[in-house]
Parts: structure tokens; sequence; C-alpha cells
């Protein structure tokens, strides 16, 4: 799949290498516009939309991509397709043979990162650092399997603007909501212009995931682990039980940030970045 592509720059100014973005759900690649716009001289950022969201198509439900009735229980239906994070992985490993040098940075955020583990165990040697934002190691609780069961008949049902009106809260720090309503209506934005046949899909995808906590120590990659200080989904203390598992890594925990760390205090996530990019 080519997935349609947000880039910093042209591939010859690339001397020190390409980061490779991943967006988190129900997301794109524009999340990740203040990182592209603020990449250190000689990075090149890729940032694409994954499957199914911005400007890719979701393709059809054959080859790797599951359908329901193998994958997902019973989030996906039957005839409904399953977006697995294998199969996201495998477009990002594509993208990143087309388009990078060599073995990138992967930066993925909450889902990014679910896409991250998979790529990791499938395509390692694509890998040259991993910076892990607002995200888990672990599968799914059964919990989490029904809230996913219930967002997708909710969207099958009322569309998508009840989706955008439950997740705004849990996504974005209180002082996020109240002081920057551009990032409120880009976030709500991005989630309205989901279709709902990916928000499905990508729901039993994630509900289907690996548990990836017995491969952190294995990881030999220098990582970066991030966190907004805010984070209602992926709490610091998971961050940094998450760094401590893993044998390079340092955790930043951004201030004034809730789950969408990169978007919600840009300065100090790409502060973050630079400096771990700088010491690769
Ligand atoms: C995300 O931001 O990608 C989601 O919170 C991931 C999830 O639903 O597990």
């Amino acid at each position: 799949m080519n997935l349609h592509t947000h880039e910093s720059g042209p591939r010859e100014q690339a001397d020190q290498g390409a980061v490779v973005f991943i967006h988190g759900f129900p997301f794109n690649g524009t999340m990740w516009a203040p990182q592209l716009a603020a990449m250190p001289p000689g990075w090149r950022g890729l940032a694409p939309d994954l499957r199914g969201f911005g400007d890719t198509p979701l393709g059809d439900a054959s080859g790797q991509m599951s359908t329901g009735k193998k994958v997902g229980g019973r989030i996906a239906r039957a005839d409904e397709p399953v977006l697995t994070m294998a199969r996201l992985a495998d477009d990002v490993a594509e993208l990143i043979e087309a388009e990078c040098d060599g073995p990138a940075v992967v930066c993925g955020l909450s889902m990014g990162g679910y896409v991250a583990f998979a790529l990791l165990r499938r395509r390692p040697e694509l890998i040259r650092g991993l910076v892990l934002a607002d995200t888990r190691p672990g599968s799914d609780s059964d919990e989490k399997r029904e809230n996913r069961m219930r967002m997708a008949q909710t969207a099958r049902s009322a569309g998508m603007r009840p989706i955008a009106d439950a997740m705004v809260p849990d996504l974005l720090a209180e002082s996020t909501r109240d002081n920057a309503p551009d990032t409120v209506d880009t976030v709500q934005a991005m989630i309205l212009d989901t279709p709902i046949p990916t928000l499905v899909a990508a729901l039993a995808g994630m509900a289907s995931r690996h548990d990836s906590t017995s491969a952190l120590p294995d990881i030999a990659v220098p990582a970066l682990v991030v966190v907004g200080e805010h984070d209602a989904i992926t709490p610091v203390d998971d961050a940094r039980a998450m760094t401590d598992a893993i044998p390079d890594a340092d955790l930043h925990v951004i201030p004034d940030a809730g789950h969408l760390s990169s978007m919600e205090n840009p300065e100090a996530f790409n502060a973050a970045l630079r400096e771990y990019l700088g010491g690769l």
C-alpha cells in the first residue's frame, strides 16, 4: 500500500537520517505537523497517513488484512475488515524501504506505538531508534475490548460526532482544552474525518494486538519514551515501567500535556526529540 505521506523536506537533505512518525487513533499524519516543521538540520521527517486514515484508502480486505471472522472478536463483524497492527507495520516497512536510505528512527504515538512494536517484531532491521510516545506495550484488557465494541456500535449507529465528543476530554489535558482551542479543533476534525469502516477496523485490530511487554528487554536500539504529564490513557507510571524494562531508554515527561503530548506541547516534545536524535 502506497501510504499518503507528509514530509518535512527532500530526501537529499537527510544526511543524518529519517524519522518516521506514526500517528495515533483515530487521527492521521497531519498530527505531526509541529514536528515536521521543526526537524533538526540533516533529519527528514515522514508522517504517513496509515491505511484507511487521512488520504490513504483502506484498501480491500484481501492479503494480510484479516476479516472480522478471524480476528477482532466481536468488534468487527464477519464481513468487516480488521486493521491488524501487523498489516499497518508492513505498510510502514514498505515506506521505509522506498523512502529512507537505510533504517529509520520510528516514532509512534499511542496506536502508532503499537504499530512500532509490531514493526520491531517483524522487521527490526528497519529500525535505528525508537521513540515511544504516550503508548503502552501491553495488550487490551477485557474491559478495554468491551469499550472498543461499544465504540464501534456507536459509530455504526450514530456516526463520528459522539465518538469525538466522548474522546476529546480523555485525550487532552484540561489546560489544553481551556487554553488551546485550535488544538481542540484540530483533534476533533481528525476524529470526524475518520471513516467509520476504518474506525471499526482499527478498533478490532488494536483489540487483537500482541502483548509486547516481554519483548522490551530485547530492544537493541536506543529508545526515548515520552509521555504527557496528564496523560489519562497511558499514564506516567506506565511510561516509567516501560522505560525501566528497555535496556537503553530515557523517559521525558512533557509538562502541560495529556495523551497527545506532541500536539499539546510541541516545544517540549521537539526539544526531547532533538536531544535524543543528537545522541544517536
Ligand atoms: C490512541 O491515541 O492511539 C489510542 O488511545 C490508542 C488506543 O485506543 O488504545
